[in-house]
């Protein structure tokens, strides 16, 4: 919309911003937490295409305390602000939200906060109790905060996605929710912030993440059932002694049980030194279980 992004951090900074935009121009979030990659530009540049050149596009960078467990990687989650800020800026984004703790909590734990419901204990919300209680009320906050009326998220981090959505829908929020497919390096792995960890060896074994998800979409192309892609994806994976796999499943798109035939998806969580590795994909299932 301007020629200029704007680098604000407080509610009011962010209210007469919105305030000063035409009525009627749609309004475009991506949240992040920053250390953007690739995967970001895809999400900025995806949201300017659907809100046009009239539209507005924010993105937020918040490494949100309340998503992290003690013990987690808060402290040494990797920031770079300025360069967050001049990729924004060269991908044509009209305003970068980065509130301090203190803003977005006003000095305080929330006492309020959205419950993720059973799906939020599953999987990552096994691994990472509370994980999506957190990571679901700042992103209702932000919806809030930014009063956008559309809102992009990688699927890279499927899960996440789907609570997304299933909060909108179980709270009546007016946000649509658009879930963009995960980038990826020449060599299949995920774009991902936290690669930066990655030692040189450890980024080489990462392969075998999107490595599983082929086996895993190649097993369910030959007809493959879903316990039939878990047990080619363990098998592959178990023959890696030095990664440790958290979980592999099948699930159905909104991470309900598989069906026998149709859409599913693969997802996995692997640890690769010091790095959780969190990849998916898409199956098409062909066969009865
Ligand atoms: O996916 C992320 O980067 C975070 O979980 C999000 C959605 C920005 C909330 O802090």
């Amino acid at each position: 919309m301007s020629s200029e992004t704007r680098v604000i951090s407080s509610r009011s900074g962010l209210r007469s911003a919105y305030s000063a935009l035409p009525t009627g121009a749609r309004r475009a979030v991506v949240l992040t937490m920053g250390a953007l990659h690739d995967g970001h530009v895809h999400l900025v540049r995806e949201a300017r295409a659907r809100v046009g050149v009239d539209g507005h596009v924010t993105v937020t960078v918040f490494v949100n305390p309340t998503q992290f467990a003690a013990g987690e990687d808060l402290d040494r989650y990797p920031r770079s602000l300025e360069d967050d800020v001049a990729l924004c800026a060269r991908e044509g984004a009209d305003l970068v939200f980065t509130p301090s703790v203190e803003t977005v909590y006003r000095d305080a734990n929330p006492t309020v906060t959205v419950d993720p419901g059973p799906l939020g204990t599953l999987l990552e919300g096994a691994v990472r109790p509370g994980h999506f209680r957190g990571v679901l009320t700042v992103v209702h906050k932000m919806f809030s905060l930014t009063g956008a009326s559309l809102a992009l998220f990688g699927e890279k981090d499927y899960q996440q996605l789907v609570l997304i959505r299933r909060m909108v829908r179980d709270l009546d929020l007016a946000v649509e929710v658009v879930g963009v497919p995960t980038m990826r390096a020449d060599d299949g792995l995920a774009l991902s912030s936290r690669n930066a960890y990655l030692s040189d060896a450890d980024r080489r074994l990462a392969l075998v993440v999107p490595r599983a998800l082929v086996i895993g979409a190649e097993t369910a192309r030959e007809g493959g059932s879903a316990r039939g892609v878990v047990s080619a994806v363990q098998t592959y994976l178990d023959d890696h002694d030095e990664i440790v796999t958290d979980y592999a499943v099948v699930t159905d798109p909104d991470l309900g049980a598989p069906p026998e035939v149709g859409e599913a998806r693969l997802l996995l969580a692997v640890r690769v030194g010091p790095v959780r590795l969190l990849d998916n994909a898409r199956l098409s299932l062909r066969s009865p279980a």
